[in-house]
């Protein structure tokens, strides 16, 4: 699938350019190829740490070490761009569920922190949101034939939302399952713990054909007011999701110019 972001989605912005300047109360949503890079390969393949080497040898197949390589290497440009520092000078520690984070050494670097970001990829294709003092979650998902949805939904959804897929008219069904699920996988990636954190303890929209809202965090009062939750098809065969724990957040969206 050739990797063409639509113009009125999103903005290319110049890899060799300092990011935008991000503000508080938004989130920059940034959407690359894992595939081809406006940075050169080596470049990309050397600002790895060792932690990253290591993962990156002990994947079986080389299409998914590359892509590991490319994650990974284009998410420190990223960040390095709005830390003001060399790529591999970007430091990450990670949470007890595998979340990466920026080590507290950036802290007090003169650096703006706290600065939050989650990086999701799903076939060639990765979306990460970068954000200030908030925890954010972000999921991008390959839509793929699934026979089994209906018995994934109901292993997985909540019964409010396996009604909702339910009532969506057969044509709509597979991009009601994938915009669900991405929203829901955004949602626990912000919280943390990942596919840990049952999917069906809180509710979201899945209509492909209206924006994504979320209905209800079982135990959380005022859930929806508590929380941004951004879901949209990102590109041709792609659904995307961004959750972030802080309200009204304004999402921009960005694509890197090669
Ligand atoms: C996080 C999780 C939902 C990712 O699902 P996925 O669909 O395979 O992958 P995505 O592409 O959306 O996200 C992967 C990225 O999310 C980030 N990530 C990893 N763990 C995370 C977590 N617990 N929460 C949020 N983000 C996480 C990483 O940047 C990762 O990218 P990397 O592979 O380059 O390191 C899933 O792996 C999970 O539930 N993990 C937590 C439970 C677990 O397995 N723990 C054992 C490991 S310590």
């Amino acid at each position: 699938m050739p990797f063409i972001p639509d113009p009125e989605s999103w903005l290319f912005h110049d890899a060799m350019a300092h990011p935008p300047a991000l503000g508080s109360g938004e989130v920059h949503l940034w959407l690359f190829s894992l595939d081809q890079f406006p940075w050169p390969a080596q470049a990309i393949a050397d600002c790895l740490d060792d932690h990253e080497r290591d993962r990156a040898v002990r994947f079986h197949f080389d299409i998914h070490r590359r892509r590991f390589i490319a994650g990974r290497g284009q998410l420190r440009h990223l960040i390095a761009g709005y830390l003001q520092v060399a790529p591999r000078d970007v430091r990450f520690t990670y949470g007890q569920q595998g979340k990466p984070f920026l080590d507290a050494f950036h802290h007090g670097q003169g650096h703006r922190t706290p600065l939050q970001f989650n990086l999701s990829h799903s076939e060639g294709v990765a979306l990460l949101g970068v954000t200030l003092e908030t925890q954010i979650g972000v999921d991008v998902e390959a839509m793929r034939d699934m026979h089994d949805a209906g018995d994934v939904a109901r292993d997985n959804f909540s019964p409010s939302e396996v009604e909702a897929w339910e009532r969506l008219p057969d044509e709509f069904r597979q991009d009601g399952f994938f915009a669900c699920w991405s929203r829901k996988e955004a949602i626990v990636k912000a919280m943390g713990g990942g596919l840990s954190i049952p999917l069906d303890s809180f509710q979201v929209t899945l209509d492909p054909g209206k924006p994504a809202r979320l209905l209800s965090i079982d135990e959380v009062p005022n859930a929806p007011q508590r929380w941004t939750l951004w879901g949209k098809r990102v590109l041709p065969g792609y659904w995307g999701a961004v959750a972030a724990k802080a309200p009204s957040l304004e999402i921009r969206s960005f694509c890197l110019k090669r």
